[in-house]
């Protein structure tokens, strides 16, 4: 194999890593050279062991502020030297110095039709706006919370009935489609930040 010309992703996580086996399922031309997670019970570790992918657990309890442990998270992505840093589900606030670092080389998905409901409960508040549409954001990370230049973006209805748990679903059935897509044209290089 090509080594040298291999483009080379490391996905952070906290949690369940449905997008990150979306993304391993899809089978794209790249190594996902290794997953982090800041939770050692996040299930998406036990995917990547499956997919024989390396894991690195950085708790940020262990460390004394957001600086320190940001601090040590970059050291350890650096060691991968990846092309592109894939937020799938890490939930942590980014120093700007961080964000900076990898400016123009992280992505995250963002469960809502940005730049409508940037932070944490998008489901909830799109259905108490009486909203008939919902959605997720494959975003490009700038300092600003939810708020990097948006790149690809899948739409779904909201159907009357529907609570946050039934909206959260059918989103993250779509997030599974675009983030491998989104992705795949990034090592592509038919999209480049900043896009
Ligand atoms: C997704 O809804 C993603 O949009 C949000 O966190 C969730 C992660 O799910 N940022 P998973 O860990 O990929 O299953």
């Amino acid at each position: 194999m090509g080594e040298g010309k291999d483009f080379g992703v490391v996905v952070l996580i906290s949690g369940s890593g449905s997008n990150l086996q979306a993304i391993i399922d899809a089978r794209l031309p790249l190594t996902i050279r290794a997953v982090i997670s800041n939770k050692a019970e996040a299930y998406g570790l036990e995917r990547a062991r499956q997919a024989g992918i390396p894991t690195e657990v950085i708790d940020h309890r262990e460390f004394a502020d957001r600086p320190a442990f940001d601090a040590a998270l970059q050291q350890r992505i650096d060691r991968y030297q990846p092309d592109l840093v894939v937020l799938a589900g890490f939930m942590r606030i980014l120093t700007d110095e961080l964000v900076n670092h990898y400016r123009g080389r992280m992505i995250n998905i963002h469960p809502s039709l940005l730049p409508k409901y940037r932070g944490t409960n998008t489901h909830t508040r799109a259905i108490e706006a009486g909203d008939t549409v919902a959605g997720c954001s494959v975003h490009w990370v700038t300092p600003e919370l939810d708020a990097g230049p948006v790149l690809l973006q899948a739409e779904v209805p909201i159907h009357p009935g529907d609570n946050a748990d039934t909206l959260a679903a059918r989103v993250l059935e779509q997030e599974h489609k675009i983030y491998p897509e989104a992705i795949r044209r990034i090592a592509s290089g038919e999209i480049h930040w900043p896009n």
